[in-house]
């Protein structure tokens, strides 16, 4: 309630009138109840809700609002909420059970005190190989336990079965029923606006429906909130004049706030690394694509993908006898019976090269039989030109490591690699790899030159890498093992990527720490916590199949590891391994993140704790980073919070995707954060818009809401921006902040946005007295400033956001600060709020005591004022 009436007082009356419509003086005492899911086969909408005062007269609260959604498993498919069944406990918690599917022999339980707030689900497996449906719920007073029967499914026939428990979080095993009996059904048929729904019917006092409404109510008035953007500003703003503000920033009150504050988040999403970032040209180098790799049924996505034979005179088979490296088990088989034929990669939709580059080519080769020769490698063009050649020397019997240097001699954006052995014979071949000599600070097994250099002149005081989800995995073998990606580069071991495609772990933990200390930003590496992805499809439902409890000290060791691999010693074993990939020194490695986005259940709390506390223990000087679910409210979150705190994480990563009005309306979020608790890291935000564009909207959005970052930069230590790097023909999400393709980078509005904070980042935030003359709340939430102290240049940095379609005629009033010079830099970025090209124009202007600076519609300005 107390919320509420904070909403009211800020957002004008019209909420307060529907709270006050509904604290009427005719309330009853108690109605009845009913508890049931709207789409009985589908059950993707979650936990409804409807009353009456009579059992027959029903109203649905919000027919399209689920109070709770179910979490188990993979997005589409599964999250069904199937025959949910309510039961109101003795001590008034309120525990709710339903059936998943029609296969998983589990069933999901979540219980809440007030039917509003719902703790986290939970998803014991009762019957392996059976399904369990139609759960329902009692409580046997005398031995004080809770008892769950359900049905289960056998060709045609049912069978009951039941389980106990005192907790929900231990159950006896499975046992039937007595034969015959099945469960009574006591959900009821009741008839809700004009359908017949079944579920439960408790009778409740009125004061339980009123907080269903009041959720109700809020979440509808909410979303009108979000939903606006500039679509609809000409009939917001139909009268609206240009605004007056006068900003006086001052010295006392100032605050030291984070330095760390703008990031970037890498993750291999949209080819971000292999065809993207990772300067490798060959596609499927090491013949490990598999269909597995797929979604869907992409037939050719198998060892032979972007691999042709070259002429006629041979076959080329894929084998797995003797391999380089079991970690590497598939490689190619050519039999050649007549010399000039061969194999052609297609590369990463095609092979981009420029006339006057060199290119390192290496390839892993083995005469199996015939005549050795040399291998002839080339670059051509669609029409067959050859527009660079090379050659190895003389193949052996074994498996050996070949290497060559290609000059290109025309620029092709899409050329193929020919390899030609000049045997005849049979031959094996695997890691047919070719590389760019100009790689990102000229770096062996490097990164793509101009992508890299687009990510470090946004001067990113950090890199989070390499995901999100990719961290976590799809089901447990999923998980990114970071071990598996160091070391010779034939010895890593690939696998899919669960965004769908094969990551070869070329761009390892090696590069990643690399690129961070390349570009002077501090390695963010992010570990599973013991638990795969919430949103996993295999290994059974969700993540809920935890790494197994008598597997968790090897995987706690793994993460100690990391961190001995990172800073440890030459002398130490991981240390060593750092050393002899040519890198003596430590990476200086002070930050861990534990988990991305994961369901917070005794699963993930269990395994997180063990994580932490090893961790903490071992190396206290690591700053370890916790999870706090995909949202910035709801149960994980909640949950997540309550982990941190209990076990005293010093940081959280909290992401969330918002519609552009989440951002207008919620730059308070930070301000009633509680100081003592863990720090923030925003890992993942983006304001995204209907059809998802990254345009000048979406982009000011994010500039506004990162001036309330900046004002809790006290709290907030890191924000990145996310989804990073997006291929096109290859994006799996938007909106990215870079789009890019073999010869482009394409950075976005958002990116210009990312780069202006991150070249303009203080170590100190101004209190600002901000004065508009006009008050409405739609107006002031679009107006935003924050002024910045940078202690190592003695600059001070404004930054102005005006979100209106009309001009604001500011007025900054710099009395509290002594200004060094008069003439100071200006940037400012604005446009149509639909403008993908919009970019920032910079210029000098004049600045005094009291100056005049004019914030065009729809747009965010940054000047940069010497102080003495
Ligand atoms: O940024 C894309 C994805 O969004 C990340 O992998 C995941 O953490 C989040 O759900």
């Amino acid at each position: 309630m107390k919320k509420i009436l904070l909403l009211c007082v800020l957002f004008g009356s019209s909420l307060w009138q529907t709270v006050l419509a509904k604290a009427s003086f005719n309330e009853p005492d108690s109605a009845y109840l009913f508890a049931y899911a709207t789409d009985k086969n589908a059950g993707h909408n979650g936990l409804h809700f409807a009353w009456s005062l009579d059992g027959k007269d029903w109203h649905a609260i919000g027919p399209e609002y689920g109070f709770v959604k179910c979490d188990y498993g993979r997005w589409g498919a599964e999250k069904r909420m199937l025959t949910p069944y309510l039961f109101h406990a003795q001590d008034g918690m309120w525990h709710c059970v339903w059936s998943l599917n029609e296969r998983d022999g589990a069933f999901a339980h979540a219980a809440s005190e007030d039917l509003v707030y719902w703790k986290s689900q939970s998803y014991p497996v009762v019957m392996e190989n059976k399904n369990c449906l139609m759960p329902e719920l009692s409580y046997d007073k005398t031995k004080k336990q809770y008892l769950i029967s359900w049905q289960s499914k056998d060709g045609e026939s049912f069978r009951s079965y039941y389980v106990t428990t005192k907790d929900f979080k231990t159950y006896t095993s499975a046992e039937k029923l007595q034969e015959g009996t099945l469960p009574a059904d006591l959900r009821q048929n009741i008839i809700v606006s004009g359908k017949t729904e079944r579920g439960t019917v408790n009778k409740v006092s009125w004061t339980v429906i009123d907080g269903l409404y009041n959720a109700k109510n809020l979440a509808e008035y909410n979303r009108a909130l979000y939903t606006e953007n500039a679509k609809t500003d000409p009939e917001r703003f139909a009268s609206l004049k240009p605004v007056d503000a006068v900003f006086t920033p001052t010295v006392s009150g100032s605050k030291k706030i984070s330095d760390l504050l703008i990031g970037i988040f890498f993750e291999d999403i949209n080819y971000a690394a292999d065809g993207g970032l990772y300067a490798e040209l060959v596609q499927n180098r090491d013949f490990e694509y598999a269909l597995s790799d797929k979604e869907g049924n992409d037939k050719s996505w198998n060892s032979y993908h972007s691999w042709k034979l070259n002429g006629d005179q041979a076959i080329f088979n894929i084998d797995t006898i003797t391999p380089i490296h079991p970690h590497n088990k598939h490689y190619a088989v050519l039999q050649i019976n007549q010399k000039g034929a061969g194999l052609l990669n297609e590369g990463f939709d095609g092979i981009a090269i420029k006339a006057g580059e060199k290119y390192n080519f290496s390839i892993f080769a083995r005469m199996l039989s015939g005549k050795a020769g040399n291998i002839i490698v080339r670059l051509i063009d669609e029409n067959g030109k050859v527009c660079g050649e090379t050659s190895t020397k003389n193949i052996s019997q074994e498996w050996k490591k070949y290497e060559a240097v290609l000059l290109a001699k025309e620029t092709v954006s899409n050329a193929k690699l020919e390899i030609l052995p000049q045997i005849t014979g049979s031959v094996a071949l695997d890691m047919i790899s070719l590389f760019p000599q100009k790689t990102f600070k000229g770096r062996k097994n490097g990164l793509r030159e101009d992508l890299a250099q687009t990510l470090a002149d946004m001067k990113p005081r950090f890199v989070r890498f390499p995901g999100g989800c990719v961290a976590h995995g799809d089901g447990l073998g999923n998980i990114y093992r970071w071990k598996n990606t160091v070391g010779p580069l034939e010895i890593r071991v690939p696998q899919r990527n669960l965004w769908g495609y094969h990551q070869t772990a070329g761009l390892g933990y090696f590069e990643y720490f690399q690129f961070c200390e390349d570009i002077g930003a501090e390695p963010v590496p992010v570990v599973a916590a013991g638990v795969p992805c919430q949103n996993s499809g295999t290994g059974g439902g969700g993540q809920q199949g935890g790494i197994p409890m008598c597997e968790m000290d090897d995987y706690v060791q793994e993460v100690l590891d990391l961190i001995e691999y990172a800073n440890g010693d030459v002398k130490t074993k991981w240390g060593k391994m750092r050393a002899e990939a040519g890198h003596p020194k430590p990476f200086n490695l002070k930050y861990v993140g534990v988990g991305n986005e994961d369901l917070i259940t005794d699963i993930f709390e269990e395994r997180f704790a063990m994580i932490f506390r090893a961790v903490k223990e071992k190396y206290p000087e690591i700053t370890v980073i916790g999870t706090v679910g995909p949202f910035s409210e709801g149960t994980d979150y909640v949950e997540g919070w309550r982990v941190a705190t209990e076990l005293g994480v010093p940081m959280v990563d909290e992401h969330y995707y918002q519609p552009v009005g989440w951002f207008i309306y919620n730059q308070d979020y930070y301000d009633r954060y509680d100081r003592s608790k863990s720090k923030v890291y925003l890992g993942e935000y983006a304001a995204h818009l209907p059809g998802r564009p990254n345009n000048l909207e979406s982009s000011l959005a994010e500039a506004l809401y990162l001036t309330a970052l900046e004002r809790n930069g006290d709290v907030v230590s890191m924000t990145s921006y996310a989804p990073l790097l997006a291929k096109e023909k290859r994006t799996q999400w938007n909106p990215d902040l870079i789009y890019f393709n073999n010869t482009e980078v394409k950075p976005t509005v958002g990116y210009f946005v990312q780069k202006l904070y991150g070249e303009n980042s203080g170590d100190s935030y101004l209190p600002c007295d901000v004065k508009l003359s006009n008050q409405q709340d739609k107006v002031k939430k679009r107006i935003a400033v924050s002024f910045v102290r940078d202690s190592k240049n003695n600059d001070l940095i404004i930054k102005m956001v005006n979100l209106l379609p009309v001009d604001v005629n500011s007025k900054i009033n710099l009395k509290d600060f002594s200004i060094a010079d008069p003439k100071a830099v200006k940037t400012v970025l604005t446009g149509t709020p639909e403008d993908k090209n919009a970019r920032p124009e910079v210029s000098s202007c004049t600045v005094s005591e009291e100056f005049i600076s004019e914030l065009p519609a729809y747009s965010f300005t940054v000047i940069r004022v010497k102080l003495k």
